[in-house]
């Protein structure tokens, strides 16, 4: 019945004959360790127990990658090896994906497969404009249809403060609301997750193997944090939660302790709340202008011997690297934190976020920090306009679905000791008001980005481009709307 569309193509897909009626299971055999994967699959899938229906065998085994499974689905049964949990659950969203694409009746094939990236992310900026936790998950649910293991969550910006901080309640009390209305419901209500909100999200998540990384912005793009603690900027204040989209040029200052007590309490809540290994600390578009012209920082740098405004950047960058360590969880940053490079490198143990153009790239590989490709001229920026019609909707910029689907993955390195660990698909809100509007921009762009760090350098554009035109099927059984801009 020919190969099925399905997103990411799976590294290797043999053909076999016949096919398998898929209305219900018959028989479950699988060690305990895989039975949270297996009544997830049930649940998700709509199929019952049943007599006579197939049989489903899993195991793992120690000789296939963590993410990789093996599968085999014959006119009576359906096998499993898989290295581990995250390897099952992607053997069994395989399957969805053929139920969902195939109906009851799939086709007998075998199937190895594993990823050649372990970060594959996705981030969702909800500062610009909120989105509500039902929506993040039917998002959370395609991104596990698309094997995509991180959900990078944008959380503090100039237009919003969105996570509940119990330490310092003003954070969401003063920095969550805006004054002025940028879409018809901003102003109803203070906008932001509380922590049981984000404690769900994470469960949710972590059932479908994704992780949640959040962000949190600093020393720049933070106007809603400094409208609720003045004290943390340089003038001393009054702010206001941004209404305007932009870089604006009231940052923390550097050379006050305030700063650094407020992002000591946060990144502690912050490390207790998220499982996630890393931690994003922002650190993109910071104007130095107000440390040029503040009596702290100018004498900060007098005391510490800091020659330029990135090597301020860089103090900076240091000790909120310390405070995400000494919370037991390893950083992430935009590439602007690596501008001081190389007279002064950051601790290894930060992970480079690249979003601008490649001439950082080496500069950190060599300097042994790990990096996340994200680059706006490089296919990851699904904010910008699809195409180049003026109508398109979009910010900025044009990304095609060619172009996502054609990122670079290796960049020149004499001596590689840092290492690509993958790459994610951006989308950042300024212009997008309502849920409906983000699902147009995100896909099928991140169909994309999902195969590009799953196959990595096997992946066939012409092959996707046949096989994407289906995934309108795929999205629509996640409740997402399908009114896609899906190209020839
Ligand atoms: C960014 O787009 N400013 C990371
Ligand atoms: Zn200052």
């Amino acid at each position: 019945m020919g190969k099925p569309a399905l997103i990411p193509f799976p590294r290797n897909y043999r053909e076999m004959e016949g096919t398998l009626e898929l209305y219900g299971i018959g028989r479950i055999s699988i060690p305990d360790e895989l039975k949270t994967e297996t009544d997830h699959f049930l649940s998700v899938s709509g199929l019952a127990m049943t007599e006579n229906d197939p049989v489903l065998e899993g195991k793992l085994s120690s000789s296939i990658h963590e993410e990789g499974y093996f599968l085999r689905i014959s006119k009576d049964s359906i096998n499993i090896e898989a290295g581990g949990a995250s390897g099952f659950h992607h053997a069994l969203e395989t399957i969805r994906q053929m139920l969902i694409l195939c109906g009851h009746t799939i086709p007998c094939a075998e199937i190895e497969d594993s990823p050649q990236f372990g970060w594959r992310g996705f981030m969702l900026d909800c500062c610009r404009h909120f989105m509500p936790v039902e929506y993040i998950k039917k998002l959370i649910d395609a991104m596990s249809l698309l094997k995509l293991s991180v959900f990078h969550w944008h959380l503090t910006d100039d237009q919003g403060w969105r996570i509940e901080i119990k330490s310092h309640p003003e954070l969401t009390e003063k920095g969550s609301t805006r004054k002025k209305r940028t879409s018809p419901e901003s102003m109803t209500k203070c906008e932001f997750f509380t922590q049981d909100e984000i404690k769900d999200v994470i469960e949710y998540a972590a059932r479908r193997h994704i992780t949640v990384v959040p962000e949190i912005e600093c020393p720049g793009h933070v106007s809603a944090l400094l409208t609720a603690i003045p004290e943390a900027g340089c003038s001393g204040g009054p702010y206001e939660v941004e209404t305007r989209t932009g870089v604006f040029p009231d940052v923390l200052c550097i050379g006050n302790e305030k700063p650094y007590e407020i992002l000591d309490d946060v990144f502690r809540e912050v490390a207790e709340l998220f499982p996630s290994e890393y931690i994003h600390i922002g650190g993109d578009e910071c104007p130095h202008t107000r440390w040029d012209n503040c009596p702290k920082c100018q004498a900060l740098m007098q005391k510490e011997g800091l020659k330029s405004p990135q090597e301020l950047q860089w103090y900076f960058s240091q000790r909120v690297i310390g405070i995400v360590k000494k919370y037991g969880k390893k950083p992430i940053g935009w590439d602007e934190i690596a501008n001081s490079y190389p007279e002064k490198p950051l601790d290894k143990c930060l992970t480079i976020m690249l979003w601008r153009g490649p001439e950082v790239a080496s500069a950190v590989l060599e300097n042994g920090n790990d990096i996340i490709l994200a680059r706006c001229d490089d296919g990851a920026y699904i904010d910008y306009r699809q195409t180049e019609n003026e109508y398109e909707p979009g910010n900025l910029g044009i990304t095609t679905l060619r172009a996502s689907y054609s990122s670079t993955l290796h960049y020149p390195c004499s001596n590689e000791s840092g290492t690509i660990i993958g790459g994610q698909g951006n989308l950042w809100t300024e212009k997008i008001l309502f849920p409906n509007n983000a699902t147009y921009m995100i896909f099928p762009r991140l169909a994309a980005i999902a195969e590009v760090y799953w196959l990595g350098d096997d992946r066939k554009l012409d092959d996707f481009m046949r096989r994407v035109k289906e995934l309108p099927v795929l999205l629509e059984n996640e409740g997402l709307n399908p009114g896609l801009c899906i190209p020839e």
